[in-house]
């Protein structure tokens, strides 16, 4: 019976492969295999870049071969994990050591890869002088605000027209958790600046280097809750919805896609859905950051794989509904992971209560894991009509 099946199947593909004109499977025509192209490769089909954060000391570290060669032939846009925040270019205050971003932008171009910039403004990782020079009275509110034009306006201007997107301002609204839970512009700038640092930081950029695309960069961003009060991707929405109402040149949202599989976590279509309202406004949209991190249980340390199994399993099926969700925005120009190795990644050093690990799409051995696969399978099977070419943004005058 089976086999009787099997023998008539096979006759009926004979036929139709003669009669409809399907071109039956050749060596010559058999399309190279996907599974073996690189992500860059497959992500080019669609117009998308794939990126990831880069850890400086790493990528120089001799000891590190498999680091610096997956970077360069896996990804087509890089963003500096660390060496383009403040504290890292002015250390002393009017001493900027542009080393290791010059390093990272010089790599870039020698792999014909994009920069992300990231970031100009942001409460984290500002030079000590800065902040205690604040805290003091040192450095009063007007000079602040000065100190914060010549920062974007020199480091702007230092990688005019070598830098694709710029994180312009990062993390700039509050969560839920906060107090009050309403969201509301939250840290150093604000408190120090008030609301309008923000159209300024964009104004400043944009004079800088005309051609940059000007992106809000904060996480929480992947879907909207109830469009309430503490609704932080709401926020953000109505805030670049009142930006662009204002004339402000900002080109772009960034959702840095930093999720965990203990949460409950979105599905494409509601990931989707905040792309769509964000790209509506004229905005382009981008995955920055994203990584997707569990819990190392003691199970998980001692390498039970009935625990394992299942994180590794749902990391891969978040970073899937966020490439899926970027695909189907036309808008969506980059997805950019945050370390592409378990043995390089952030989150073991700042997730430690409870631990947490296993974020990435290679494991500590450099071994892609089903994270990996799953993205890859994502830009392979998918294509019109649901997934079209990518729409470039125009900068914003
Ligand atoms: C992180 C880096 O990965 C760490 O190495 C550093 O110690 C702290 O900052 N959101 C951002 C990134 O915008 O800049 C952060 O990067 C991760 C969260």
């Amino acid at each position: 019976m089976r086999l009787r099946r099997l023998v008539l199947a096979s006759a009926v593909a004979v036929v139709l492969a003669g009669t409809l004109n399907v071109v039956p499977v050749s060596a010559g025509s058999t399309p190279q295999e996907p599974s073996g192209q690189s992500l860059r490769a497959l992500g080019a089909r669609h117009g998308l870049y794939i990126g990831t954060a880069v850890d400086m000391a790493t990528l120089d570290d001799a000891s590190e071969p498999q680091y610096r060669q997956l970077v360069a032939s896996e990804f087509n846009t890089v963003t500096a994990e660390n060496v383009m925040k403040w504290e890292s270019l002015e250390p002393t205050r009017g001493n900027y050591d542009w080393g290791p971003a010059d390093k990272l932008v010089e790599f870039a171009k020698k792999n014909n890869q994009k920069v992300r910039g990231h970031v100009l403004v942001w409460q984290n990782q500002l030079p000590a002088w800065l902040t205690e020079g604040v805290a003091n009275g040192t450095i009063t509110t007007a000079q602040l605000r000065d100190l914060l034009r010549k920062h974007i306006t020199t480091v702007v201007k230092r990688y005019k027209g070598k830098i694709w997107q710029w994180d312009v301002v990062n993390e700039a609204a509050s969560d839920p958790w906060d107090t009050p839970a309403e969201i509301h512009l939250k840290g150093f700038w604000a408190q120090h600046l008030g609301a309008g640092y923000i159209a300024d930081a964009f104004r400043w950029a944009r004079a800088a280097d005309p051609s940059a695309l000007l992106f809000y960069n904060d996480y929480n961003l992947e879907a909207f809750g109830d469009k309430g009060l503490s609704d932080k991707t709401y926020y953000v929405y109505k805030m670049v919805k009142q930006l662009r109402q204002s004339g402000v040149p900002i080109d772009g949202v960034g959702s840095q896609g930093h999720l965990g599989t203990q949460y409950g976590n979105f599905d494409a279509f509601q990931v989707k859905e905040a792309l769509d309202a964000f790209s509506d406004l004229g905005l382009a949209t981008a995955f920055t950051e994203v990584d997707v991190r569990s819990q190392m249980t003691a199970g998980v340390q001692a390498g039970d794989s009935n625990e394992i199994n299942p994180r590794l399993q749902a990391s891969a099926a978040n970073f899937s509904v966020l490439m899926q969700a970027c695909l189907a925005n036309r808008h969506c120009l980059s997805y950019t992971v945050w370390g592409f190795t378990d043995k390089h990644s952030w989150v073991p050093g700042w997730f430690t209560n409870p631990p947490e690990g296993l974020a990435t799409l290679y494991d500590e051995n450099y071994q892609p894991k089903r994270a990996y696969n799953s993205i890859k399978a994502d830009l392979i099977f998918s294509g019109p009509p649901y997934v079209q070419p990518r729409i470039p943004q125009n900068p914003k005058r």
